[in-house]
C-alpha cells in the first residue's frame, strides 16, 4: 500500500496519478508502490481509456530516493513498476515539469508518451552518484536518441532543457500552458485516435560508429581516471547496441548493484548530502531574515577580485570594481573581458553576452561608486596594512547593513573587523583561485559577525554558483591548514629518501588530480618562500623546519611553471613535469647537511605520512569548532582541493579505514621520531579509543 505519496484522481475518462512526495518527488517505496496501484486500479477501470502521470509540486521525479541505497530492498522494484507501466492497455502520458532526473526520467520512458513544460529539464545524472542508471535508461535512452548522443548525456549526467529532449526523441511533445491540463487533453486524443502504445523497448539503438565505444573510453580516460561508473556506463549502452532488450538490461542489473555495493558509490551517495548538509548553519535558522543582494563591490581587480567580479555578473548582480589606480584597473578589466571571450570562443558561452556580461561590472577609483553597494569584497594586496586602510574607508563609504568581506587567505579577520565601527557585518569570504572557476568558498565567520551576515553570505554564495563551507578564524581556516600538513610531510620525506616524483605518484594514483610538488610548480614556489620568510618559520622549536629544499629551490629562481622549472622541469606549453637531475643534486645536498641518511621509502608510508596528518588536524579543528562537522572538511577537500570524491573527503575516508588505524600509526610515527608534529589529536584519540567514527560526532 502507498501512504498519500501518490494520489489519484480523473478528469473525463482520463485517470491522473500524481507524485505527491515533497520536496522532488524521489521514488521511495512507497512512491513506486504507488504508480504501480495507480497503474493497476486506472487499468482495471473501465471508465478509464488513457492515463497521466504528473507530479505535484515543483518538480516530475527527481530519481531513486537516494537514502533507501543500502537499505534492505522493500516494495517493488522500480524495473517492475516501468513494466507495468509499459505493459498496460491504455495509453499512458508521463507529463513532465521541473527535473526528470535519473529513476524519475527512467519511470517516465516506461509511459507510451511523454510531455514537457518549456522549462523543464530531463537527465540521467546517476554517474555523479558513482551509479549508472539501473531501471532502463542505458537501454532505452539510446534506444530514442542513438548510442552517441545517449552515451554523452549518461556519461556527464547533464541536465537537457525541453528543447533538445523534444530534437532528440526523448519526449513527444513540449505543451504551453497548464500542464496538467494539457497532458490530459493530449491523453484523452490518444485513446479517442487509438494510438499506437509506444514501447521504447521495441526500437533499435543506432550505432553511430564502429569505434564509438573504444573512442569514448578513450576520450573520458584522463577526465574519469579512477572511476568505475563512467566505464561501466560505456559497457551498458554497449550492450543496447549489441543485445535483445531484456538481455540488456540484465547486464544493466548486474553492472549497476556491482556499483551500488562499491565503496565509490558509497562515498559520492555521501558527497551528495554532504554538499547539500554543509551549506546549513547550525545555529542560523533557515528562517533567519536576508539582507538583499542587489549590488555588490569588489576592491582590487587583480587575480582574486577579477575574478570574483565574473562570479556576480555571471549570476546577474552589478559589480562595481575598485582599483588604486587607472593602470591596474585597466589591466583587471581588460584580463575579465579576455577571459570571457576566450569562454565564448571555446563554446562556454554567447559572444553576444561577453558584452552583456562586461556591462555589469563598472570600473572605478572613486570609493563614492561603492555607496549603494549591498556587499563589498575587499581583494587587495595580503597585508595587514592596506587591509587596514580599505576597511577604515569601506566603514566610511558603505551604507549602513551593507556587508564587507574580505578574501584574506591568511589575516586575522577579527583583527580587519576591528578597523570597523560595524564588525558584526563583517566577514571572510574565501574564494580559490581561479575565482571564477573553483567552487568552493570557505566563508569565515568572526567573532562579531552576525546570523543574518551569514546566512546572507551563505544564500548568495550559491546563487554565485559556489559551494560554501563554513569555517571559523584561525591560520590557514581549514582547507590550507590542513593542507600545510601534508606539505610538511612531503617536504621531510624527500630529505629522508622519497623524491619528488615518487610522492606526486602515489597521491596521483590515490586520486589526486596532481601530486603536492607539481601543484606547487602550478601556484608558483615564491609564494610559500615569501611567507616562510615572513614568518621565520625556521625558528619555530616544536617540530622540524620543513622549508630547506624548497628554499633552495627558489633561490634558483625555480619558481615553478611560470619559470619553466621548479620541482620539475617543463617544456613549456607543454605542462607535463619532467623530473630533473639538478633537484635531486639539491635534495641530496640538504640531507647530507642535515645529516640524515637517504633511504628507500615505501609507497605505503608516503601515503600514510601526507594523509593521515591531514585527518589529525582534521580532529584538532573539529574540536576548536573551526569546522562545523566532519562533512564539512570533507566538501572544502573535495571542491578546493581535488580530493577524489569516490573517497568521500579525508573526514570520511578516515572512518572508512577505521580512526583507530590512524591513531596507532601517528602514536608510531611520535614514537620513531619524537616530532610533537605526530602527536594525536585528544578527539582522534578518544574516537580511536571508544570505536567511534567522524560521521557519528
Ligand atoms: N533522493 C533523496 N533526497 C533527494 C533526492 C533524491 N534523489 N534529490 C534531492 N533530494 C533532497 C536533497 O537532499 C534536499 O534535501 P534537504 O532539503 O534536506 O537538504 C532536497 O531534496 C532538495 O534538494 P536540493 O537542495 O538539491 O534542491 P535543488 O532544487 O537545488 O535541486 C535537484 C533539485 C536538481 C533534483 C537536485 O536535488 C538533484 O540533483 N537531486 C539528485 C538527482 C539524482 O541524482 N537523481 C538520480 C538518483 S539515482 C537513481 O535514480 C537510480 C536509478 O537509476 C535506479
Ligand atoms: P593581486 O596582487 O593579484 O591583486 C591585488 C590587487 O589589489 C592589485 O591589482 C592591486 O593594485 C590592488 N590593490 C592593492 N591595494 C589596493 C588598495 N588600497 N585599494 C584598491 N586596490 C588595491 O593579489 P591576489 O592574488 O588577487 O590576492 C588578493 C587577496 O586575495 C589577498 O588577500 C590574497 O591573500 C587573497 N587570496 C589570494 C589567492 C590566490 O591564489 N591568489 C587565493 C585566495 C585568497
Amino acid at each position: 500500500m502507498s501512504d498519500d505519496a501518490v494520489l489519484y484522481s480523473t478528469q473525463g475518462d482520463v485517470g491522473i496519478i500524481t507524485i505527491n512526495n515533497p520536496p522532488v518527488n524521489a521514488l521511495r517505496n512507497a512512491v513506486r508502490t504507488g504508480i504501480k496501484d495507480g497503474v493497476e486500479k486506472f487499468v482495471a477501470d473501465p471508465a478509464v481509456k488513457a492515463i497521466v502521470l504528473i507530479g505535484g509540486g515543483r518538480t516530475f521525479i527527481a530519481g531513486a530516493d537516494i537514502k533507501e541505497f543500502g537499505k534492505p530492498p522493500s516494495g517493488p522494484d522500480l524495473n517492475s513498476v516501468i513494466a507495468t507501466m509499459e505493459n498496460a492497455p491504455k495509453p499512458i502520458v508521463a507529463a513532465l515539469h521541473g527535473t526528470a532526473l535519473g529513476g524519475g526520467l527512467e519511470t517516465a520512458f516506461g509511459a507510451h508518451y511523454r510531455v514537457i513544460a518549456p522549462t523543464g529539464k530531463v537527465g540521467l545524472p546517476e554517474v555523479h552518484l558513482g551509479l549508472l542508471p539501473g531501471a532502463g535508461g542505458t537501454q532505452r535512452l539510446p534506444r530514442l536518441m542513438g548510442a552517441k548522443a545517449a552515451l554523452d548525456a549518461i556519461l556527464s549526467g547533464a541536465h537537457i532543457s525541453a528543447g533538445k529532449a523534444k530534437a532528440t526523441g526523448i519526449v513527444d511533445e513540449i505543451v504551453e500552458g497548464d500542464l496538467l491540463t494539457e497532458a490530459v487533453k493530449y491523453a484523452h486524443k490518444l485513446a479517442a485516435d487509438k494510438a499506437p502504445l509506444k514501447k521504447i523497448r521495441d526500437k533499435k539503438a543506432t550505432l553511430e560508429s564502429p569505434v564509438l565505444f573504444e573512442e569514448t573510453e578513450k576520450a573520458i580516460a584522463r577526465k574519469s581516471r579512477g572511476f568505475l561508473a563512467p566505464f561501466h556506463i560505456i559497457k551498458t549502452v554497449k550492450a543496447a547496441v549489441e543485445l535483445p532488450f531484456d538481455q540488456g538490461m540484465k547486464r544493466e542489473r548486474e553492472l549497476f548493484q556491482e556499483l551500488l555495493t562499491s565503496s565509490q558509490s558509497a562515498a559520492q551517495r555521501f558527497y551528495f548530502f554532504a554538499e547539500r548538509e554543509a551549506a546549513k548553519v547550525k545555529d542560523v535558522p533557515s528562517d533567519t531574515p536576508m539582507r538583499e543582494i542587489k549590488a555588490a563591490g569588489i576592491i582590487g581587480a587583480g587575480t582574486m577580485g577579477g575574478g570574483i567580479a565574473m562570479n556576480f555578473a555571471n549570476a546577474g548582480i552589478p559589480v562595481t570594481v575598485l582599483e588604486n589606480d587607472q593602470a591596474a584597473l585597466d589591466r583587471g578589466l581588460k584580463t575579465i573581458r579576455t577571459n570571457y571571450e576566450n569562454t565564448a570562443r571555446r563554446g562556454g558561452m554567447k559572444a553576444e553576452d561577453v558584452d552583456k556580461r562586461m556591462a555589469l561590472i563598472t570600473p572605478t577609483l572613486s570609493y563614492d561608486d561603492l555607496k549603494n553597494a549591498d556587499i563589498i569584497i575587499e581583494a587587495v594586496f595580503e597585508t595587514m596594512e592596506v587591509k587596514e586602510q580599505v576597511f577604515k574607508k569601506l566603514d566610511q563609504v558603505a551604507k549602513p547593513g551593507a556587508i564587507l568581506a574580505t578574501n584574506t587567505s591568511g589575516l586575522d579577520i577579527n583583527q580587519i573587523a576591528s578597523y570597523t565601527k560595524r564588525p558584526q557585518d563583517v566577514i571572510g569570504m574565501h574564494f580559490f583561485s581561479p575565482a571564477n572557476v573553483m567552487k568552493l568558498l570557505e566563508n569565515v565567520r568572526g567573532k562579531a559577525t552576525s546570523k543574518d551576515v551569514i546566512a546572507t553570505v551563505m544564500n548568495l554564495s550559491k546563487k554565485i554558483g559556489k559551494v560554501p563551507v563554513l569555517v571559523g578564524v584561525c591560520e590557514g581556516f581549514v582547507g590550507n591548514r590542513m593542507l600545510r600538513q601534508r606539505g610538511v610531510q612531503a617536504s621531510y620525506l624527500i630529505e629522508e629518501g622519497a623524491t619528488p616524483q615518487q610522492v606526486d605518484k602515489v597521491l596521483y594514483d590515490f586520486g589526486f588530480p596532481m601530486g603536492p610538488f607539481a601543484m606547487s610548480d602550478l601556484a608558483g614556489n615564491d609564494v610559500g618562500w615569501r611567507i616562510r620568510q615572513g614568518k621565520k618559520e625556521s625558528q619555530q622549536s616544536n617540530t622540524r623546519y620543513s622549508g630547506y629544499v624548497a628554499d633552495a629551490i627558489c633561490e634558483q629562481g625555480r619558481f615553478g611553471q611560470k619559470t619553466g622549472k621548479g620541482w620539475f622541469l617543463y617544456n613549456l606549453p607543454d605542462r607535463t613535469p619532467i623530473p630533473d637531475p639538478e633537484v635531486q643534486k639539491i635534495i641530496e645536498e640538504t640531507s647530507k647537511r642535515l645529516g640524515i641518511k637517504r633511504r628507500e621509502i615505501s609507497d605505503q608510508e608516503i601515503l600514510e605520512r601526507t594523509l593521515y596528518p591531514m585527518v589529525n588536524e582534521g580532529a584538532k579543528i573539529l574540536e576548536e569548532g573551526m569546522a562545523q562537522r566532519a562533512l564539512d572538511i570533507d566538501v572544502i577537500w573535495v571542491n578546493g582541493y581535488g580530493w577524489p570524491v569516490y573517497r568521500g573527503g579525508p573526514m570520511f575516508w578516515a572512518d572508512q579505514i577505521g580512526v583507530k588505524k590512524i591513531y596507532d600509526a601517528l602514536n608510531k610515527y611520535h614514537e620513531q621520531t619524537g616530532d610533537a608534529f605526530w602527536k594525536p589529536a585528544p578527539l582522534l584519540k578518544k574516537l580511536a579509543e571508544t570505536g567511534g567514527t567522524f560521521a557519528s560526532l
